[in-house]
């Protein structure tokens, strides 16, 4: 009887290997290997199959196709400025995150330009996306709805209906006839992407593609496609926040420098325009171990708080941690404070924390960690016009940060009065309307600290 061909692939990288492996070579994940069915590969691709000739790049016209604006700025920043035809967007996030949301209201949006939009789900009924509908508010305009999971009918009715965008929601369900394994396995996903990347290309259409993210389980990540679209954006938030951020990880249109952020309302995602804002909000004044520090996200400075509680331990082994920073890079700032300020640290418990639930790990961060830090140990409450950035290097040296202006001039549009700032990065920036202070090492801060 002849034996079923299988392969094993890495769920988590989509790494194909002929046996099993305990670790992904591609991705040095631990037990990942999943056993499923060769696929069989037609050699048809929808059009013709001939020779193509090389062409010289000098005779190559490359007209700049006009993007779609998709109404939610955020979204259209992170695209680098709209919808490209004929691209394939993936759009990643955990489970329930928002990402049906998104897409649902980038398609109200849309149809409200008058052009078509095919929106395709697996996962949910026509009457569980109406009522999502009406919680976004008023659609004007037609919405094509689908629920289908085999991809040869939905390449007929792409086909039938020509929208300009078709959105898949989401991939992890979708499958093909002639492919044996399950729904969300990685071939699957992968031949899926692949039947959708040739529709978007020969008919010119849009596709944006939903895909969870998942750390175990069955279904196949998002990863595995990231080398096949155009764009890769993920939709990641604390799931404790409201506030969500999406951010490209990959773009052939546009950086991937830039994020959106939003946040999760009872009537859908609201775009949020100045994220400093929405940061500081309910920060305490006048308190001991609160310090504001100037970060960036990309290519936008956002304005966070850090705060520190350290206190003495009741153990031998004191605790650290730290939420929304490295912890390693915590420990490392209070081992140079002991060191250079001879600083009693080591029977004391430390908390540090960046209030919001952000994660920044920039190590411009650093200055405001040791001040918070500082400030909290010594009991100094720090002036609420004062802002942090820099980078703490090991002989407690204050080194210099990119993007120093664009920190100093968020700061200043936010109300503060003083920034605390590397002296290298300071002789290089023109005031603006900020007092700027340059330091040089951590034994100058901590005396301008004390002598305040
Ligand atoms: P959803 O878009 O379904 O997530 P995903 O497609 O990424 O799995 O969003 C799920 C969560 O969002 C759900 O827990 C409810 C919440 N939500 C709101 O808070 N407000 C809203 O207006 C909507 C539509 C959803
Ligand atoms: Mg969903």
């Amino acid at each position: 009887m002849a034996k079923n061909k299988t392969v094993f692939f890495c769920k988590e990288c989509g790494y194909e290997s002929s046996k099993w492996l305990g670790q992904c070579p591609g991705c040095k994940a631990w037990d990942t290997f999943t056993e499923e069915p060769v696929v069989k590969k037609s050699i048809s691709s929808g059009g013709t199959i001939s020779a193509k000739e090389p062409e010289l790049l000098s005779k190559i016209e490359a007209k700049e196709e006009p993007r779609v604006n998709c109404g939610i700025g955020e979204l259209d920043r992170v695209l680098g400025g709209g919808i490209v035809p004929g691209s394939l967007v993936l759009v990643g996030g955990d489970p329930g995150i928002g990402k049906s949301t998104l897409v649902l209201q980038m398609c109200r949006e849309i149809i409200q330009k008058n052009r078509k939009v095919l929106y395709i789900s697996g996962e949910e009924s026509l009457r569980q996306i109406k009522m999502r509908a009406e919680r976004l508010g008023v659609f004007n305009g037609e919405l094509l709805l689908l629920c289908e999971t085999n991809l040869d009918y939905i390449e007929e009715a792409i086909k039938k209906h020509q929208p300009e965008i078709v959105v898949i929601d989401s991939i992890q369900t979708m499958f093909k006839e002639d492919v044996t394994s399950a729904p969300g396995s990685v071939s699957q996903v992968r031949e899926a992407t692949a039947a959708l990347m040739r529709i978007a290309k020969i008919l010119g259409v849009t596709v944006f593609i939903i895909g969870h993210v998942t750390k175990e389980g069955v279904v196949a990540g998002p990863r595995v496609l990231e080398h096949m679209v155009d764009t890769v954006l993920y939709f990641e938030g604390d799931h404790y926040a409201s506030y969500r951020i999406l951010r490209a990880v990959k773009n052939r249109f546009g950086s991937t420098n830039e994020i959106g952020v939003f946040e999760m309302q009872n009537t859908g995602l609201a775009e949020v325009k100045n994220p400093s804002e929405y940061m500081l909000k309910g920060k305490p004044e006048g308190e001991a171990g609160s310090v504001v520090a100037a970060s960036i996200e990309g290519t936008r400075p956002i304005l966070i708080e850090v705060q520190a509680l350290v206190c003495r331990t009741n153990f031998n082994m004191p605790r650290r941690t730290s939420a929304g920073t490295d912890y390693n890079r915590v420990n490392l700032l209070m081992a140079v404070l002991e060191k250079r300020l001879g600083m009693q640290l080591s029977d004391c418990d430390a908390y540090v924390n960046v209030a919001g639930g952000m994660h920044v790990t920039e190590p411009a961060l650093d200055l405001a960690i040791v001040v918070a830090i500082l400030s909290s140990h010594k009991n100094i409450a720090l002036d609420s016009k004062t802002i942090f950035f820099g980078e703490v290097g090991l002989t407690g040296e204050i080194r210099a940060v990119n993007m120093a202006e664009q920190r100093v001039l968020e700061a200043a549009k936010m109300g503060f009065e003083v920034c605390i700032l590397p002296q290298v990065n300071k002789e290089k920036l023109n005031h603006h309307g900020i007092k700027l202070v340059g330091v040089k090492n951590i034994q100058e801060v901590m005396r301008m600290m004390v002598t305040r």
